[in-house]
């Protein structure tokens, strides 16, 4: 049975989470389960439904489409929907674990970035003045507490074999074939899953924050996973220094002995547009406000924990038994006349050197598997994308599967940037790679990318589909997979003769069985 719940008057005095959290406790109180805020927005007996979980879509239409839902909902909208691992958890299992208090850090959500934990922080501050509720972590105060995080996967050591350039000389990037070795056997993955790296900061970086802080590696000083260290460990192993959290900005603020630093940190750390300087590590803020120096474990340990980094994995244990192969672009830019580098992928590409050991983790991922031998697929794979298509041709190769491969693959250049080009035009030639297409972006005045050449092969895509393919998509998640999607729904409607609603709805049953994989960040 529906019913329309009676919202709150829009003179009443609360914020905008504020009064969605409440619209949906009083729609929970009157819905016909009785069951108060947990039955807000779900029908009993139906499934529920989560409209918000599309990356494509802003964060404030997410908000919007979770208002009236349960607390647990409305936090998860705020979150990426990219379900891609990083912190541990699906986003719906992030946001329980935040609303039930088992986790109290609201920064892991790395795609979402500062976006998303500001606005975990508003939602909790909402529900915590309204909760009549006896939810821990929304009584409690929204500041980061410490929380036992996510179940941690068992990690262990593999050896650093190379880092060799797939680029040709020329290109803008600086994409690397990494390739780990192992002791573990082929038991350890499966095609399809993610390898976590626990990466260490540049030691440069680190150095001169030591340095503006006038302090010395040694000192003792608390991390922010409560352990003590000596400041240059810490700093290197156990602090997210590129990225300060809110909360170590604030120390800053409380901190500074100058009122105009201390007033610009304090509004930086709000989140005030333009306040500070934009994406500042935590150099740029010792460079751009010298009176806030804190004492050093006030400020180490306010900095959020440094996370370990996923990569997609691009080979199959059953091809290449021992090792554990990465597709890495190197993250490099230049910013207020400083270089700066990416965390994890300058880790792989430039800092571990041959023979290293580096400590490694499984991220399996069950939602994106294989399909049975003789199904046929087809891969969406651009840039670094191509990385689980590699270990998927390689286990259909050694287990002569005889399902037909069609893989889509884009870059910028042709000539620099053919990633594996030896590799699938001798799949291609060889018959394991029944199509293989290629979009290179800037080859041409206008942009070419692997959607337009979805379009170009329309009939034939459909014709796939109906012969049961299953769909993969690999890459950015930010702008591809959102026009990847919207190009197939384009697809399904022309060649399928269907409404736009119709060819969503065929989307999200092939999703729904499994047809439609996404593996996007
Ligand atoms: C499931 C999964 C699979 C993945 N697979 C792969 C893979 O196969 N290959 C791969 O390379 N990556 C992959 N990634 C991404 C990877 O995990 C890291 O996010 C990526 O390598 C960057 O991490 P980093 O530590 O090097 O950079 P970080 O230190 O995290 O810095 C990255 C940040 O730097 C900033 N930045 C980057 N470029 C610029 C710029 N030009 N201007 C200004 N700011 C900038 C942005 O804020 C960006 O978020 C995957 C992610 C997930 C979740
Ligand atoms: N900034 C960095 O230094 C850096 C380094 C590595 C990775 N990353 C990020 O990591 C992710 C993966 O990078 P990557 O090297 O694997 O490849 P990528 O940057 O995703 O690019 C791969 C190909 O996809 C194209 N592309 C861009 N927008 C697209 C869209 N809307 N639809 C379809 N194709 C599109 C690119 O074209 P054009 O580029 O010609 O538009 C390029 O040809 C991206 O999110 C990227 O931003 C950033």
């Amino acid at each position: 049975m529906s019913f329309i719940a009676p919202a709150l008057p829009e003179t009443a005095p609360f914020s905008p989470a504020q009064r969605a959290w409440l619209d949906g406790f009083i729609a929970g109180l009157l819905g016909d389960s009785g069951n108060g805020p947990e039955a807000a927005g779900s029908p009993p007996g139906e499934p529920e439904d989560f409209p918000w979980h599309d990356p494509g879509l802003s964060l404030d239409e997410r908000i919007a489409l979770a208002a009236g839902r349960r607390p647990e909902r409305m936090l998860m909208a705020a979150m990426a929907q990219t379900d891609c691992g990083q912190c541990g958890y699906s986003c719906q299992a992030y946001a329980e674990a935040i609303a039930s208090g088992a986790d109290g850090n609201i920064g892991r959500c790395t795609p979402g970035g500062k976006a998303t934990s500001r606005k975990l922080k508003e939602l909790l501050a909402g529900m915590a003045t309204t909760a009549v509720v006896s939810t821990p972590a929304l009584a409690a105060s929204p500041a980061i507490s410490p929380g036992a995080g996510p179940a941690q996967a068992p990690r262990f050591a593999a050896r650093l074999r190379l880092a060799r350039r797939l680029n040709r000389a020329g290109s803008e990037k600086d994409t690397r074939l990494v390739v780990l070795e192992t002791d573990a056997g082929a038991e350890r993955f499966q095609v399809g899953d993610s390898l976590g790296v626990v990466a260490r900061n540049c030691l440069e970086l680190v150095a001169a924050i030591i340095a503006r802080l006038g302090a010395s590696a040694d000192t003792p000083v608390i991390s922010p996973d409560g352990i003590e260290r000596p400041l240059g460990e810490a700093l290197s192993q156990a602090c997210e220094i590129r990225r300060p959290s809110d909360q170590a900005i604030e120390v800053l603020a409380s901190r500074a002995h100058d009122l105009e630093e201390s007033r610009i940190l304090q509004a930086t750390a709000e989140g005030y547009p333009g306040a500070g300087p934009d994406d500042a590590d935590l150099l740029d803020l010792l460079d751009g406000f010298p009176s806030a120096r804190p004492p050093l474990s006030e400020l180490i340990s306010a900095l959020d924990p440094l996370q370990p980094r996923l990569y997609s994995i691009a080979s199959s244990p059953k091809h290449t038994a021992g090792e554990v192969h990465l597709t890495v672009a190197a993250v490099r830019y230049k910013q207020r006349a400083r270089h700066r580098t990416g965390v994890a992928s300058t880790f792989l590409c430039d800092r571990v050197m041959p023979g290293a050991e580096v400590t490694v983790y499984v991220h399996p991922a069950e939602a994106f598997r294989l399909p049975a031998p003789d199904r046929p697929v087809i891969m969406i794979g651009p840039g670094t994308g191509v990385a689980p298509f590699r270990g998927f041709l390689q286990e259909r190769q050694v287990t002569a599967a005889r399902g037909r491969n069609w893989l889509v693959f884009g870059n910028p250049r042709r000539r620099t940037d053919f990633l594996f080009e030896d590799e699938l035009t001798a799949w291609h030639r060889g018959g394991l790679l029944t199509r293989l297409d290629t979009a290179f972006s800037r080859d041409q005045e206008h942009k070419i990318y692997v959607q337009h050449r979805l379009l170009e092969s329309a009939a034939e895509l459909w014709a796939w589909l109906e012969d049961g393919a299953h769909l993969y998509v690999c890459g950015d998640a930010g702008h591809m997979a959102r026009d990847v999607d919207k190009g197939l729904l384009y697809i399904v409607a022309k060649e399928g003769r269907m409404e736009p609603a119709a060819a969503k709805a065929y989307l999200a049953r092939l999703a729904g069985e499994g047809r439609y994989q996404r593996d996007v960040y």
